[in-house]
């Protein structure tokens, strides 16, 4: 380990919590249920918001973001209970417009409670919100949807102000990227504004199609119509939310990826097979096996040598870009060169430098290596990536700092294919968007321990 690492991780270790321990170069098997999505469960709390009846959603994945997300409830007056899967609250608590969480590191919820509480309140006031490290995360277009909808908003020191002086009233509004979180915004506030909203452009994730039914089935009026346009009639009151949290597609993916660049065999329950479409179409091209074992439940392994691929992120239905890191992991061990190319996030290869210290054979480029346009072409970010295979990974108790939350697992997948010892650490990141990991791998032969 060179100098400045061992500082850094040695600087780390002493303020970062949680760390796991794994013993990896074997083969992973056996069986695992993915959690509810993530990035669903957070989201259908906040629109449960915009009824006054009361909420019950179910199969809430017990993790970090969602106990996140409870505090900021409590911080509005609206006290919530988790038994086992099972969420209840009571909106009709909604009691003060001022999201206070004392967490230093929020989560990206806050902001998508300006239009829930523009219209329970009349005025909302958010803190402002960072998320993972991947790329600058802007929210301009979330904040001109806010003022297109007819609130006033403002940027202050801590947060986001927002008022409206009565209803908030439709509107019509392009997005300029189909961004899954502004597509949230607009949906929360054009279910109760006065009259018909056009929104273009949207983000389409499964997670959305979810939220979107989720809304319509409390009384929404919304209409997915073609090329990405949402027609969104305002009604004036929803009913109780009641939902079931669709199964983690990123987290389905991950396994998968553990399975076949460990040469092992992953039955992945707790998923809908159709959320991972086209994840299934290059997982195959590279080599991987996939059995689909029923509605909810998917095995996942080696069906051939693995060989290089020519990867592209994009939004929905592409590649998601969440499912990039296990799959550049996963990279590693196919013949030849693979060509990985970003095109939804700036700053999303961190983990690259790491993987180059377990001995991967990576390159990164600023050029776009792809076909699809890009908003990156020619603005100098590094997001394109070579990764050349089959390699032996080896750690010799590396110390690895997990540097986003969707890494996490990702970070999990290469400390399983790394001969030897590896510690990760900032296991809490992991534990935020995939809950008590070591517990919830019990019937995989993974060696994964949580470090004392
Ligand atoms: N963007 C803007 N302006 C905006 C909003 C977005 O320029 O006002 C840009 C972003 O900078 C980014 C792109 O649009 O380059 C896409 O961002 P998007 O808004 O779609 O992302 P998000 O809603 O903040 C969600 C997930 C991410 C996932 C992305 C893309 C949540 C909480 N997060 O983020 O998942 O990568 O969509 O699918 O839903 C995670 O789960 O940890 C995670 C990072």
């Amino acid at each position: 380990m060179g100098h400045s690492l061992a500082m850094r991780t040695a600087a780390h270790s002493q303020e970062a919590g949680q760390a796991y321990v794994m013993n990896g170069g074997r083969p992973v098997e056996g069986r695992v249920t993915a959690l509810g999505a993530k990035n669903l469960a957070t989201k259908a709390m906040v629109g449960a918001l915009l009824s006054e009846d009361p909420a019950i959603l179910t199969n809430i994945p017990a993790i970090g973001d969602i106990a996140m997300t409870r505090r900021m409830f409590d911080s509005i007056g609206v006290v919530t209970d988790l038994q086992g899967d099972r969420l209840t609250f009571d909106p009709s608590q909604l009691s003060s417009a001022k999201i206070a969480i004392p967490d230093s590191r929020a989560n990206r919820i806050p902001i998508l409670l300006l239009g829930v509480l523009l219209h329970r309140l009349g005025e909302a006031h958010v803190p402002l919100v960072s998320g993972c490290n991947i790329g600058p995360r802007p929210l301009d277009f979330h904040l001109e949807a806010v003022r297109l909808f007819g609130a006033s908003v403002e940027t202050t020191d801590d947060g986001y102000s927002a008022y409206t002086s009565g209803k908030l009233t439709a509107t019509h509004y392009e997005l300029p990227y189909p961004s899954v979180g502004a597509t949230e915004t607009c949906l929360f506030l054009a279910c109760l504004a006065e009259g018909t909203s056009v929104i273009r452009n949207v983000a389409t994730e499964p997670e959305i199609l979810a939220l979107i039914t989720m809304l319509n089935a409390m009384g929404a009026q919304i209409e997915l119509d073609a090329n990405r346009m949402l027609t969104i009639e305002g009604v004036d009151q929803l009913s109780g939310a009641h939902y079931a949290i669709l199964g983690d597609r990123i987290e389905a993916a991950s396994w998968a990826c553990l399975a076949a660049a460990t040469n092992g065999d992953i039955t992945v329950a707790g998923i809908q097979p159709t959320s991972l479409v086209n994840f299934f179409g290059p997982f195959n091209a590279v080599g991987g096996g996939i059995e689909v074992l029923g509605e909810s439940s998917v095995r996942f392994f080696r069906r051939k040598p693995l060989q290089r691929t020519m990867l592209e992120t994009d939004v929905y239905p592409g590649f998601a870009t969440d499912w990039q890191q296990p799959f550049g992991i996963m990279l590693t061990q196919a013949d030849g060169t693979s060509v990985v190319h970003e095109t939804v996030y700036e700053r999303r290869f961190g983990y690259l430098d790491d993987l180059r210290r377990l001995g991967a054979k990576v390159q990164l480029e600023k050029k776009c290596l792809g076909s699809r346009p890009c908003r990156f072409f020619e603005r100098g970010h590094a997001h394109s990536a070579l990764i050349t295979g089959p390699t032996r990974l080896v750690s010799d108790n590396l110390r690895l700092d997990v540097p986003d939350l969707r890494a996490g697992l990702a970070y999990v997948v290469a400390g399983a294919l790394a001969e030897g010892r590896t510690i990760l650490l900032n296991a809490d990141l992991i534990e935020r968007g995939y809950g008590n990991l070591p517990e919830r791998v019990a019937d995989l032969s993974l060696d994964l321990t949580e470090a004392t």
